[in-house]
This record gives structure tokens, C-alpha cells and sequence, in this order.
């Protein structure tokens, strides 16, 4: 079975854009194993648009990959990244050309998957751009789908169509296994609320086997060392990597893994973080105390195991107070019981709380525990 949690890997996209390359992939398969993000559970390596020649070929009617790009072809690249024991992904688009205007996969659906198992591809990143203004997305989405199924190789099927025409609601019949919501991220706090704030009415329908994507991660990106001209500080980068692991997000990093080091590193191996992502039950958080609350939500997510996630966060620009009344996620305090709860990112245990749980946040901090129910 695909994504029966949520899809972990690697993304070209945020960092590179159509500066792609053999050598950049190799690279970036080299880090993912080095830097023990394979074994955290980062497995599929995905080369995002850009990757092709600007035409198809003429007599096969096939996508061509770049050869100054791609000296090699995509085999190679492929087999490079199953040697290191990774999977591979790639992109195509529903349209006739993919956002960055290479060839796309509209009315070539089927020759493109078959190309795509032949390259070994086991993910696809199908984006939503170029489509003819008679073509209806939700259909164009099924047959690549259904391209997929026949190729002949098992490809968890990745929609991009930014949250377009409630894509929610249908990407699970449709086949798909995880479902952009969203448009862009870029590497800025806001727009990372901006984001979690807008799905948090949509994420019932996100669960196994088909999740909702609020986009690829943009931690350790720095503004790729720009920092004078904007990116998010550690602190910044620690609030969206908790949000993405509470809406059970797929984890797609996209800084440079050549770059990343210390508190970034550190941040997407944390074991507590990634479980809370990966549960298998895969339920969807919920904002108990203030469903309202666009300024400091809490998050409650059911984990399995009977146990609970709790993450407050802040999201302004001064010091607030975050705080859960435990009667609003259906724990009176007549019940006797309160949250005995551990810091997710510390693993400092602080002991049973009863009633209520406050505490002060630095502008756009949070903190996050694992918790179970306790007299
Ligand atoms: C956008 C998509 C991005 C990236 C880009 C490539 O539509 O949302 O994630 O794939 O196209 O051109």
C-alpha cells in the first residue's frame, strides 16, 4: 500500500528550480543517506519541472530529458537513487506544458507513465497548469491516475493542483495519494501561517492513504543565504515543521541537504516530531479551545497508542499566552483525569496538568507535547 502515512523525501523545487542537474541529484541522494534523513524516514528524491528537453521527440512522441542536464538520461539517475536505497520521483503536468512551459502529459497520459516506469520513477508530482480551457482537471487528474495503474509499476500518484476546485473532496476516489492544497510556500513566517490557518476547515478529509500537502518544507532555506532579504529564523523554521507533523503533512524537504546542519538538521530528524506525523492512525488535528483563534490556535491530535499531541503556537509578532482548557477536548475536570505531558522537542517530562495547560510564547514560537490521559 502507498502512503499509508504520510509521503517523506526530498524536493528540487524551493531550492533549485529549473537549475536541476545529474550531479545536484547525486548530491542530494549522497546527503539524504549521510546525514541519516533516509533512515529518519526521508525516502523518495523528487526532481520537480524543468528536467526536460523544450519539445517532445519527433518520431517517438516520448518527453526527452535536458541531455546538458541529464547527460546520462534518467535510468541512470534512477538507479543511482534505489542504489543509495531511495526512491525516485518526478514531475509532469495535466496540461499541454508544464508551469515552467516544458512539454506536459495532457492526451499523452499513457505513453508518459509507461516512460516513467521505464525510467523506474516511483513517484509522481502531477501539476495543473497549460490545460486546455475545455478540459476538465478532475477527469485530466483521473487518467493520469489511471495511467499510473496501468504502467506497470507501483507510482504514488502526487496532485498540484494548489487546492483548486476542493480538491479535497475528490482526490481520494480519485487515486491520488497526496493532494497539494495550497498554492506556493515561500520562505517567509507568514507565509507559513498563512497556510496552516487556511486548511484547518479542510483537514477531516486528510488521512490515510491519501494526504493533504500543504506544500513542500521550507526549512534550512534561509532565503538560500540571503537572510538580509527575508527567510525565517530557527525559531520560525521550528513552528512550521511542528505544524506540518500536526496536520500530518507530507514532509517533503526542500532546502539545500548540502547546507543543512545543526538546529535545522536536528529539527526534521526529531523522532517525537516525526512520529506525531507518521501516526499510523493518521487522524487529523482539531482546534478545540477557539476554533476562531487566529492568533495563538492550539492543535489537539488523537495518536494511537492512546496518545495525544498537543501543539500551542503563536502566531503574532509580540509575547502571548497560549493555552488549552481540558474541557474542550472532552476532559471534564469532574473525570478526575488531566494530560500528563512530555515536551516533543526536549523530551522534558513536566508532569500531570489538570484542568488547563498556559504558557507564555515568544513571537512565532510554539511548544508541542506528547501527552496521555492521567489521574
Ligand atoms: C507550481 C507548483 C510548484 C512547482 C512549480 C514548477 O505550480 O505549485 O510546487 O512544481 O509549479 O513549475
Amino acid at each position: 500500500m502507498l502512503a499509508k502515512t504520510p509521503p517523506m523525501g526530498f524536493n528540487t523545487w524551493n531550492t533549485f528550480g529549473e537549475d536541476i542537474n545529474e550531479q545536484v541529484i547525486r548530491e542530494t541522494a549522497d546527503k539524504m543517506v549521510e546525514l541519516g534523513l533516509r533512515d529518519a524516514g526521508y525516502e523518495y528524491l523528487v526532481i520537480d519541472d524543468c528536467w526536460s528537453k523544450r519539445e517532445r521527440d519527433p518520431v517517438t512522441g516520448k518527453i526527452v530529458p535536458d541531455e546538458t542536464k541529464f547527460p546520462n538520461g534518467m535510468k541512470a539517475v534512477s538507479d543511482y537513487v534505489h542504489s543509495k536505497g531511495l526512491k525516485f520521483g518526478m514531475y509532469s503536468c495535466d496540461g499541454v506544458m508544464t508551469c515552467a512551459r516544458y512539454p506536459a502529459s495532457f492526451d499523452h497520459e499513457f505513453l508518459d507513465a509507461q516512460t516513467f516506469a521505464e525510467y523506474g520513477v516511483d513517484f509522481l508530482k502531477y501539476d495543473n497548469c497549460y490545460r486546455p480551457r475545455t478540459a476538465d482537471q478532475v477527469l485530466l487528474y483521473r487518467r493520469m491516475s489511471n495511467a499510473l495503474k496501468a504502467c506497470g509499476r507501483e507510482i504514488l500518484f502526487s496532485a498540484c493542483n494548489w487546492g483548486d476546485v476542493e480538491v479535497e473532496k475528490w482526490a481520494r476516489s480519485a487515486g491520488i495519494h497526496m493532494y497539494r492544497s495550497t498554492g506556493d510556500i515561500n520562505d517567509s513566517f507568514a507565509s507559513i501561517r498563512d497556510i496552516a490557518l487556511s486548511q484547518v476547515e479542510k483537514i477531516n478529509y486528510s488521512g490515510t492513504g491519501c494526504f493533504n500537502d500543504m506544500d513542500m518544507l521550507v526549512v534550512g532555506m534561509y532565503n538560500n543565504g540571503n537572510v538580509s532579504a527575508g527567510g525565517c529564523t530557527d525559531i520560525e523554521y521550528k513552528t512550521h515543521f511542528a505544524l506540518w507533523c500536526m496536520f500530518s503533512c507530507p514532509l517533503m524537504l526542500g532546502g539545500d541537504l548540502r547546507k543543512l546542519d545543526g538546529f535545522c538538521l536536528d529539527l526534521v530528524k526529531n523522532k517525537t516530531l516525526i512520529r506525531i506525523d507518521q501516526d499510523e492512525e493518521g487522524r487529523p488535528p482539531f482546534v478545540p479551545n477557539d476554533p476562531g483563534n487566529r492568533n495563538t490556535p492550539t492543535f489537539v491530535k488523537v495518536l494511537s497508542d492512546n496518545q495525544y499531541a498537543v501543539l500551542f503556537t503563536n502566531f503574532k509578532d509580540d509575547r502571548r499566552a497560549g493555552e488549552l482548557y481540558f474541557e474542550t477536548i472532552g476532559l471534564p475536570v469532574a473525570s478526575g483525569y488531566g494530560l500528563h505531558m512530555v515536551d516533543a522537542f526536549t523530551g522534558e517530562d513536566i508532569g500531570v496538568k489538570k484542568e488547563y495547560m498556559r504558557l507564555e510564547l515568544e513571537p512565532h514560537d510554539c511548544a508541542m507535547y506528547i501527552c496521555t490521559l492521567e489521574k
